[in-house]
């Protein structure tokens, strides 16, 4: 087995990367390389855990952008475009370690190895994660990874799912009057009898906002629930698919409707439920409002 260098590795791997799980135009020739955790003459990397923001490439911060272009390594989710990794510099290896539903290309625990082992061979190793690291992204487990290993670890910001579909629809998800609170809820199914585990006594208050990640299959028994909990079900909601991307679909419906206008979509998808999902624009991207503005 050989080491990133193409050395013969002299110790027991601690991590085993098969560069052709690389679904990128910057696949290597297919090759295992085992990571061994280092060398104790090479001074140690770090990680940056990135955020790259919903799809659309101009939603990167400029930080992100920097830090791509300075990273040996990237390791990236599946959601990530491909003009966003065509910021890492030519040279970097790129790993994918996409999820999709029930589908892991590589499980949480052996992510955390591999951010570890990678800076340990002395690499800037970006972890780049779709939307924001900290917002259901489990970048909080590959922060404590990192820490409990010693290595450095910062994290980069990124524009959430959520708000850029409120942003996208022109929905805001709070609003003067109309709603005080917003709060962000997994619409995944962790809980007994495949149901999200969630308040849905406080869900169900009206003036504010519930927007929903991970909730497209879910969203029949979300609307049951917060319905039996006292919310409207003429309760605007909003369902908003690739926000800021040029697929964008957004769907305007209410409580009621929820689980009809789910099953026509596919995801990746965010539920916007509540008072201010009735301002929500559903005609126009945002590209063609630009584009009004900048024509006007
Ligand atoms: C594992 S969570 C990751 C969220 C990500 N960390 C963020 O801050 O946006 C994946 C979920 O985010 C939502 N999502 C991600 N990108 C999206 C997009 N462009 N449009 C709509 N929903 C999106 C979907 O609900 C999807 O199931």
């Amino acid at each position: 087995m050989r080491d990133l260098w193409g050395r013969t590795a002299t110790s027991a791997p601690l991590v085993i990367v098969q560069e052709a799980s690389l679904p990128t135009d910057r696949d290597r020739n297919g090759r295992f390389v085992a990571l061994t955790g280092g060398d104790a003459a090479r001074p140690l990397g770090r990680v940056l855990l990135v955020g790259a923001g919903p799809g659309d490439p101009e939603l990167l911060t400029l930080k992100a952008v920097r830090a791509l272009a300075g990273a040996d390594v990237v390791v990236h989710d599946r959601l990530i475009p491909q003009a966003v990794l065509d910021h890492a510099r030519p040279g970097a290896r790129l790993i994918y370690v996409g999820k999709r539903k029930s589908h892991h290309s590589v499980p949480q625990d052996g992510i955390n190895d591999l951010l570890v082992a990678l800076a340990r061979e002395g690499l800037t190793v970006v972890r780049l994660k779709a939307g924001d690291p900290f917002v259901f992204g489990r970048g909080g487990e590959e922060l404590t990874a990192c820490r409990d290993a010693g290595v450095p670890c910062e994290v980069i910001p990124g524009v959430s799912a959520g708000l850029a579909a409120a942003a996208s629809a022109g929905a805001p998800v709070t609003h003067r009057g109309v709603a005080q609170a917003v709060t962000f809820v997994t619409g995944h199914a962790a809980g007994a009898g495949g149901e999200p585990d969630l308040d849905w006594a406080s869900l169900a208050r009206p003036n504010q906002t519930v927007v929903v990640y991970m909730g497209l299959s879910t969203a029949p028994v979300i609307a049951a629930r917060l319905a039996e909990a006292g919310r409207a079900g003429s309760t605007p909601a909003l369902l908003v698919e690739n926000a800021s991307r040029p697929e964008e679909r957004r769907v305007l419906t209410s409580l009621a409707g929820l689980a009809d206008a789910a099953a026509s979509l596919d995801g990746p998808v965010v539920l916007i439920i509540g008072e201010v999902a009735a301002m929500a624009d559903t005609g126009r991207l945002a590209d063609e409002r630009l584009l009004e503005r900048a024509t006007a």
